[in-house]
């Protein structure tokens, strides 16, 4: 029946009708144990970015941009801080040591970064690291290296990443908007913080004062830096910019996807772009997993590939596979289906960037793993989630023979040795997931473009 207005009752009203961004948003992920070389995919693809974004993580990660003669290393920033038509956003779920930001903007000015100030964004939600965080993090180690009972230490960066999370866990937290709030309020808090951190940790020494002091300029120096990022990348996505989000850590250090507890402290797969940037899942286009040719991991823990033997060696001393800051060597091993599978199926990814493919070129054969079996022979269908129950697997492997020919001169896919083809595409049927670049050498020229 119509009303007056010769409506009908009952018939839908009108409803807002969404329009969606035609563009979606691109993220590189680590798909191992990290230090896959997504310094340099991310490099590749920051370059025809608008907007190169963080989401998760402090200043544990790591890479190194070579432009030209310029070396630049970045920890914190986005490596798009480099292009100077991109803005660089530090979203909310990355916490921040502040000193250390401003030291490492310096180095990188030393090295020609220009104007960085203008396009840097920096959530008013990210949290900070204090330097009672990085000293948590050492005694925290120190216990468990105490501890008999099996975790023995984490092998963590001392950072202060996993206390800060920690704090953002615990809800007693320090965040940027609280920096450039009320300081008064900031600094109360930070002093409760304190003295709970020196409760649980008698021995920590904390100059409060001096800390406060030091906070006091940094708010004025954040204050034009911070922003609500959440809505900024909206309404980037919404005027169809290109937006980058650079995974730092891999799949494999997630806190709920990897290896538990050695682990880092924040989701560093696909769940984190989400929840560490305010992005909707349906506004998330290629994800893209860096996967290195071979296995290698930093630290303790099991690694059921490794190879404690000269071919271990071998790959340790072509690859570099030596720890950055620590120096310390890699564990190395051969590439694990099984890891990768676990990481595609989390993170979906729509394509792979194989890196460091030349690392093999002498080798006469190459071993890929396919399965996992419990001493009993019985198989192990899944990633385990029990690190006593990886420890303690037999390895099922395919072998490959090699292509003993230099391909770090190989420009496209047809210039690569039919066995190097043959290993990028058995991985790639094995994984049910295509290898859209392939990595020769440490160059930006020595990645090539399969499709
Ligand atoms: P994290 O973020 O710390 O996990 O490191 P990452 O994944 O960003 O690794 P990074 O970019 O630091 O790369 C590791 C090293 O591998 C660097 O020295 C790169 O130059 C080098 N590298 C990257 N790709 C290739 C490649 O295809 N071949 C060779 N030979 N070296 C490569």
């Amino acid at each position: 029946m119509a009303d007056v207005n010769g409506l009908q009752h009952g018939s839908p009203r009108k409803r807002p009708r969404k329009t969606d961004p035609t563009n979606r948003v691109v993220v590189v992920l680590g798909a191992q144990w990290g230090d896959e070389g997504k310094g340099k995919v991310v490099d590749m693809l920051a370059g025809s970015s608008d907007v190169v974004c963080r989401c998760q993580g402090g200043n544990n990660a790591g890479h190194t941009v070579v432009v030209g003669d310029a070396e630049y290393d970045f920890h914190i920033l986005p490596s798009g801080i480099i292009n100077s038509s991109a803005v660089s956003v530090i979203g909310n779920g990355v916490v921040v040591h502040l000193g250390q930001m401003f030291d490492e903007i310096k180095k990188n000015e030393a090295k020609g970064l220009k104007d960085w100030e203008k396009r840097l964004l920096i959530s008013d939600r990210a949290h900070i690291v204090f330097d009672f965080h990085q000293s948590v993090d050492g005694l925290q180690e120190q216990e468990r290296s105490k501890d008999t009972s099996g975790t023995k230490t984490l092998g963590t960066t001392k950072k202060g990443i996993g206390p800060c999370y920690s704090s953002k866990a615990g809800r007693h937290g320090l965040r940027m908007t609280d920096l450039l709030g009320d300081f008064s309020v900031f600094e109360q808090r930070l002093r409760n913080l304190v003295d709970s951190h020196k409760r649980m940790f008698p021995v920590l020494t904390v100059n409060i004062d001096e800390e406060v002091e030091k906070y006091r300029q940094y708010a004025e120096r954040m204050r034009p830096l911070v922003a609500n990022t959440i809505s900024y990348i909206h309404k980037c996505l919404m005027e169809d910019k290109k937006i980058l989000v650079e995974g730092a850590n891999a799949t494999m250090l997630d806190i709920d996807f990897g290896t538990y507890p050695y682990v880092t402290s924040s989701n560093c797969s696909i769940g984190g772009v989400c929840t560490g940037l305010g992005i909707a899942p349906q506004y998330i286009g290629d994800v893209y997993g860096v996967v290195k040719a071979y296995t290698t991991r930093v630290g303790v823990g099991a690694f059921p590939t490794e190879l404690n033997n000269e071919m271990g060696d071998l790959l340790r001393t072509r690859g570099g596979e030596f720890g950055v800051t620590t120096g310390r060597p890699r564990r190395c091993g051969w590439l694990d289906i099984m890891i990768l599978r676990h990481s595609s199926m989390i993170n979906g990814y729509t394509a792979i960037a194989l890196t460091k493919l030349d690392i093999l070129d002498q080798l006469e054969e190459i071993k890929i793993a396919i399965g996992y079996f419990k001493k009993d022979g019985e198989r192990i269908e899944h990633f385990p989630a029990n690190m006593d129950e990886l420890a303690d697997i037999e390895v099922e492997y395919v072998t490959m023979p090699g292509w003993k020919q230099d391909t770090s001169q190989c420009r496209t896919y047809g210039d690569l040795p039919e066995n190097a083809r043959n290993y990028v595409e058995k991985i790639e049927e094995l994984l049910n997931v295509p290898v859209k670049w392939i990595g020769v050498g440490k160059s930006r020229a020595s990645m090539i473009t399969v499709f």
